[in-house]
């Protein structure tokens, strides 16, 4: 049995598992027929790998994206049987472990290569993987210009390990009009034609992020990789808007409430001091659970649908804030950090405009602490990493 949210300190989010099918059907209206990678890596950019992979492949998405193969084992672990790709490729130690629970890597250096063949060998069978090929990212993937010498390697493996598709990254693609992107467009469709002319079969080509995804067709080729989108946020101000809602509300409650009076400061550093008299509520929730510690005296949060500022510095368990003009707020009563309140909104990429950052680091930043409340109708399933039972 799992406990009520009131046997937990009240913060919590809210993961609106309609708002995600939603999403997928809106980026699926948008691609055709393509098959969906749906990225999960990051416990599912906070929002929790198992929950959302569970709801997405009861939504038909064919395939499932993760960084590193410990985050397939996770959702193997379980029960997700869908085909689960490793973005990042691995460490070779990790070969057999990426085998054993039917993952496919991405893969970009020759020690890769050697390992995934000589651990399929050992299982008596060949391991299917994707080649990364780096057209301008400049972090991970074999240069465009060297796809034809790695090609010779994968060939040479070929008894053992069947690259069965490749892909790259867009770095700009969240720019519609940087022309970069189409010279990263045009490399990969070069590193396919090497590819293909050594008879790699590399049948599943894939680059389209987000941001391709809504301004640029010609990169969705055999496959879409959504993550910002399916979590309900567009990748810039810049990009076309595909018709999302954020899945993800973070919630908590009024723990402490008290007037302070002229002079009086508030937290570490003292960073505010009172110019008048305060009503100051105190929230149960800090830089751990997501809120950012520059959005100390700059952000706000909702109380009753109005926004109560941030003041003090936020700090890991608890962050003060400024309720003088919410008329009527009382202790236990709700805050929302990022949601909705009455008629006012308060998205990720607001928080994240405090802290100079983007809507993916706020959610991916919401800890593990925080229980995830899973909402489908009127079903409300609670995940939380403490067994209070
Ligand atoms: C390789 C790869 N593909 C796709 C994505 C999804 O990107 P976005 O969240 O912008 O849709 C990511 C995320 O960083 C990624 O690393």
């Amino acid at each position: 049995m799992t406990p009520s949210l009131d046997s937990y300190r009240p913060t919590w989010a809210e993961i609106d598992l309609d708002a995600l099918a939603h999403n997928l059907a809106a980026v699926r209206r948008r691609v055709g027929t393509r098959p969906v990678l749906a990225v999960v890596k990051a416990d599912a950019y906070g929002h929790g790998a198992v929950g959302v992979a569970r709801a997405l492949v009861s939504e038909g998405v064919e395939r499932l994206g993760v960084a590193i193969p410990e985050e397939g084992v996770e959702l193997r672990r379980a029960g997700i049987g869908a085909p689960i790709l490793v973005l990042g490729g691995f460490a070779p130690a990790q070969a057999e472990l990426l085998l054993r629970h039917d993952l496919v890597p991405a893969l970009y250096r020759p020690d890769q290569v050697e390992a995934l063949s000589r651990a399929a060998e050992k299982r008596g069978g060949a391991a299917d993987a994707h080649l990364k090929v780096d057209t301008g990212m400049g972090r991970l993937g074999v240069p465009a210009s060297d796809v034809p010498a790695f090609a010779a390697i994968l060939e040479s493996a070929s008894g053992h390990v069947r690259v069965t598709g490749a892909f790259s990254h867009l770095a700009v693609a969240d720019d519609p009009t940087d022309p970069f992107t189409h010279r990263q467009i045009d490399l990969f469709q070069e590193a396919i034609a090497v590819l293909r002319a050594r008879g790699l079969a590399a049948d599943e080509i894939h680059l389209a992020n987000s941001a391709a995804i809504m301004d640029h067709p010609p990169a969705w080729l055999t496959l879409v990789r959504p993550g910002i989108a399916l979590y309900g946020y567009p990748p810039s101000p810049k990009v076309t808007p595909l018709a999302v809602r954020p899945v993800l509300s973070l919630k908590t409650r009024i723990i402490y409430m008290k007037e302070i009076l002229p002079g009086a400061s508030l937290g570490y550093g003292r960073t505010f001091v009172a110019q008048r008299p305060v009503r100051v509520a105190s929230l149960p929730l800090g830089y751990d659970d997501g809120l950012p510690r520059l959005a100390s005296n700059r952000g706000y949060i909702l109380v009753r649908g109005r926004r109560a500022p941030i003041v003090g510095r936020v700090s890991m368990d608890l962050t003060t804030v400024d309720v003088s003009d919410v008329p009527g707020a009382v202790l236990g009563d709700e805050a929302t950090v990022i949601g909705a309140s009455g008629a006012e909104s308060l998205g990720a990429d607001r928080v994240a405009s405090w802290a100079e950052t983007i809507s993916w680091d706020i959610l991916c930043g919401i800890g593990s602490r925080v229980p995830r409340v899973y909402v489908r109708g009127a079903d409300r399933d609670i995940v939380s990493r403490f067994d209070l039972i």
